[in-house]
């Protein structure tokens, strides 16, 4: 049990322990649930309604008060002035009525221009119906925002006809109509296995339209939860409001997949008359291109940030151990470092995330390592104290004869199907290795591979490989990736964040993305190390590297005398 504190992550947000105390079965049966109940017992989830608002950005989470794993869903609460240091609030929403008492889902906040806060969340009626809720803040002049009221024309939408009862969820973020006099939001579904988004027109939150069509439709991807959809500026760095549209601004638009639990996203063009969002190119259309991460990530949702003038984006890192060690652990699932989103007006391609300035605060004891020279077969650790929790930078250049080298290079490559950096390619891999121990019995090595494209040109894969991540039984052990775009002259480059047992990794300033969600036993605490390595058979790689370590959030309960 020892082991799996460890496991806690420092620096990224969780709910407390023994935040509520419910003890569930009276007579314990097992000695899981036993632990469970001495401990206090939570599983939590997704984001929801992201906001600032009067100087504190709030988080609600789905939430388990009884247990570690799904179920009982409630909205968990909690602020921050700064995104990375909480104080945990009183739940915010609990299923209490007729129409949500299976469940307050997935929602979305929208501030209106008079500073009215909106909250859509689906709700799960007595039988098992979806439907769309209203809620807003009791006292606006209330900074924290703790108490919320229930709209009493709840439910506010239920399913149209064609829409199956279990197939209507998750409302977004509204946006203004064209004439501005009326506000749109989008709901996801599916029709057989087609996954669409439908939108609704309303003045007042309360009664809505449907209008015709789909905002976009795309046939094999099953139902889209959580669909999220907002402009981003081809020009500027800021975010955008969620109402922005215009010259010079793109629509991203994302679903998360329940068929196979991955967030998509897509960037194309939005035509707000014909309720239409079409895709810059149709081959990476909405759950069949891009990804916000290759890795463990799930069921995000972005907010426009008015006080840095910035789009955010939180994700849901879920375990990939048994369900048995979570309630064990007595916590499941952990929330992303929130990823500031832009438009990559380099490529043109794809969006860039990256971990919001604030996390650098934790940052401390920097040390660096410069061209260091990595030939064909090498690891070479680095002197780094306290490597379980990390904030690292590092870039690859690889010598001249890489690219005479293309010709003798494989054709394609997959992470996932690959057998991680212990298979040596001519180009790749060659990378770090965090949460490793001294005798590399642990590791995980986040890498860069170069094979041969079809149109015989270089294409760069970035993976993340939890093949030898743990010696645990029972959790996934599998590499993930995808390809990273790289232009003419660019150096290669990964930032990992580290945290005890999760490592979020961003290539290329944040085109491809990947965390993975491990299980060290051995590469824990004092005893985790850091690696540079390059296990390519045809090239040499010079290295440099600048590692901090990170402090630990501060997130603190809600003082009792409060309640
Ligand atoms: C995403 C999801 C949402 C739903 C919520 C229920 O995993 O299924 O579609 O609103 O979880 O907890």
């Amino acid at each position: 049990n020892l082991m799996l504190s460890w496991q806690r992550t420092a620096y990224h947000f969780q709910p407390e322990k023994n935040w509520i105390n419910i003890v569930t079965d009276e007579g314990v049966a097992s000695s899981a649930t036993f632990l469970a109940s001495c401990e206090g017992i939570f599983g939590i989830s997704y984001p929801n309604g992201p906001l600032y608002y009067n100087g504190w950005y709030h988080l609600f989470y789905q939430y388990n008060p009884d247990s570690a794993v799904w179920g009982n869903i409630t909205w968990g609460h909690a602020v921050s002035t700064d995104l990375i240091h909480w104080l945990h609030l009183p739940l915010a929403l609990q299923p209490d009525q007729w129409y949500d008492i299976n469940g307050v889902w997935s929602g979305s906040a929208t501030i209106l221009p008079d500073g009215q806060i909106i909250m859509l969340y689906t709700a799960d009626t007595y039988d098992f119906v979806q439907v769309q809720c209203l809620a807003y803040p009791a006292n606006l002049s209330d900074p924290l925002l703790l108490k919320w009221d229930k709209c009493p024309s709840n439910p506010v939408l239920v399913p149209p006809p064609g829409i199956g009862s279990k197939d209507f969820r998750d409302p977004t973020t509204a946006w203004l109509s064209p004439d501005g006099d009326k506000w749109r939001i989008t709901i996801g579904s599916k029709i057989n296995t087609t996954g669409i988004s439908l939108v609704y027109e309303t003045k007042d939150f309360v009664k809505y339209e449907l209008l015709d069509g789909y905002l976009n439709a795309v046939p094999g991807t099953g139902m889209w939860e959580c669909i999220d959809f907002y402009p981003v500026s081809l020009s500027e760095v800021n975010g955008l409001d969620t109402s922005v549209n215009g010259p010079g601004i793109k629509h991203v638009m994302k679903a998360s997949l329940d068929d196979d639990k991955n967030d998509y996203y897509s960037i194309g063009t939005y035509d707000p008359i014909n309720n239409k969002w079409t895709a810059d190119d149709p081959e990476l259309d909405v759950g069949i291109g891009l990804r916000y991460d290759y890795g463990k990530y799930y069921a995000s949702k972005t907010f426009y940030d008015q006080n840095k003038q910035r789009r955010i984006l939180w994700g849901w890192i879920r375990e990939t151990d048994a369900e048995e060690l979570d309630i064990l652990k007595g916590w499941n699932g952990v929330q992303s470092i929130p990823r500031t989103i832009v438009f990559d007006n380099k490529t043109g391609s794809n969006i860039l995330q990256w971990p919001v300035d604030e996390i650098e605060s934790l940052r401390s004891n920097s040390v660096e390592f410069n061209d260091v020279k990595l030939g064909p077969g090498s690891i070479i650790p680095l002197k780094v104290d306290s490597a379980s929790q990390l904030d690292l930078v590092a870039s690859f250049e690889i010598d001249k004869e890489a690219l005479e080298a293309i010709d003798e290079a494989e054709i394609g490559y997959d992470c996932t199907t690959s057998g991680g950096a212990a298979t040596r390619g001519v180009l790749g891999p060659f990378g770090i290795v965090v949460l490793a121990d001294e005798a590399l019995s642990e590791l995980t090595p986040i890498y860069f591979y170069i094979a041969k494209g079809k149109n015989g040109k270089a294409e760069t894969h970035f993976c993340s490989d939890g093949l030898r991540s743990s010696k645990a039984s029972d959790v996934d052990k599998v590499v993930y990736g995808s390809k990273v775009p790289v232009l003419d002259g660019e150096k290669l480059t990964i930032r990992s964040l580290v945290d005890h047992s999760i490592i979020e990794s961003f290539a290329q300033g944040g085109r491809t993305v990947i965390t993975s969600r491990i299980y060290p036993t051995k590469a824990i605490e004092g005893a985790a190390r850091v690696f540079l390595f390059n296990n390519a058979t045809g090239i040499s790689v010079t290295a440099s590297v600048e590692i901090w370590k990170m402090g630990s959030a501060d997130i603190r309960p809600f003082p009792t005398d409060q309640l």
